[in-house]
């Protein structure tokens, strides 16, 4: 089994906060939003082939990096968490819960959705694996820069047009391609958000393009009555990044409601 790359913050506990980022970035998205959470036991994970985490040589496959994750969480000791993902990293809790569904105490789903994607989506992935993998390299993402962020972060929030630039730039190309199939042919996950039964989050920027807000309802209804949905205003795709305080306080509350 590959280890995946599992950075610890706040106090030592055996029933962590998990966080997984979005596409194609790391760990190191979630930041702003540990900085809020010192209480709180935080492991931020690192996809296959992004940050400090190798490349996976199997087919792309979300239920494979699923997988990994479960066993990087074992050799760990850990057993039970709150699992907490961003877009791609809600994809990859999915495919978790799916698979390990007695590992959750509680799941988060920021910005994402339980759909699989239409042919003109998946065909869109395929293209964009394939620049990666040729001579546009991490160019491939760069017109990302406009949906991923909000209308007020775009007019507002310059340094974190920047800094989202910059980590569209240094994004290696390999995982791109990767995680780009994988997500390609994620299936529809609803019927296994129904089979879960832990308090939940549905969270979504109201200015998010690429999440719409009738995806984050069939999820919240999915999850049942122990969701709360919180909508944020003034945040887009990337909530975390854009409004870190208010996904933070999210975040806490999911953690104190999955308290035994
Ligand atoms: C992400 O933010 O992880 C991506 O936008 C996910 C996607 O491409 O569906």
């Amino acid at each position: 089994m590959t280890t995946l790359a599992l950075h610890r913050f706040g106090p030592a506990s055996d029933v962590p906060v998990v966080l997984l980022h979005a596409f194609p970035l790391d760990s190191r998205m979630w930041e702003a939003v540990i900085a809020q959470l010192g209480d709180v036991p935080v492991i931020a994970v690192d996809a296959p082939g992004f940050g400090k985490s190798p490349l996976l040589t199997a087919e792309p496959d979300l239920a494979v990096y699923a997988d990994q994750l479960a066993g990087s969480l074992a050799n760990e000791g850990i057993n039970s968490a709150v699992v907490v993902g961003l877009s791609m990293g809600g994809y990859a809790a999915m495919a978790l819960s799916a698979t390990h569904p007695k590992l959750f105490c509680g799941i988060g789903l920021l910005d994402t959705k339980a759909s699989a994607d239409d042919d003109a989506a998946q065909a869109n992935r395929l293209s964009v694996a394939e620049a990666a993998e040729g001579s546009a390299g991490s160019d491939a993402v760069a017109p990302m820069i406009q949906a991923v962020l909000g209308a007020t972060t775009h007019q507002e929030r310059p340094e974190i047009v920047e800094v989202m630039r910059t980590w569209l730039a240094e994004a290696p190309p390999h995982a791109i391609a990767w995680a780009q199939r994988a997500m390609a042919a994620r299936p529809d996950r609803h019927d296994d958000l129904a089979k879960l039964k832990v308090p939940a989050l549905v969270l979504r920027g109201d200015e998010d393009e690429m999440s719409p807000a009738q995806e984050a309802h069939t999820m919240a209804e999915a999850l049942g009555p122990d969701t709360q949905l919180v909508t944020i205003p003034r945040a887009g795709h990337m909530s975390a990044i854009e409004t870190p305080d208010q996904v933070a306080i999210a975040i806490r509350s999911l953690y104190l409601r999955a308290q035994p």
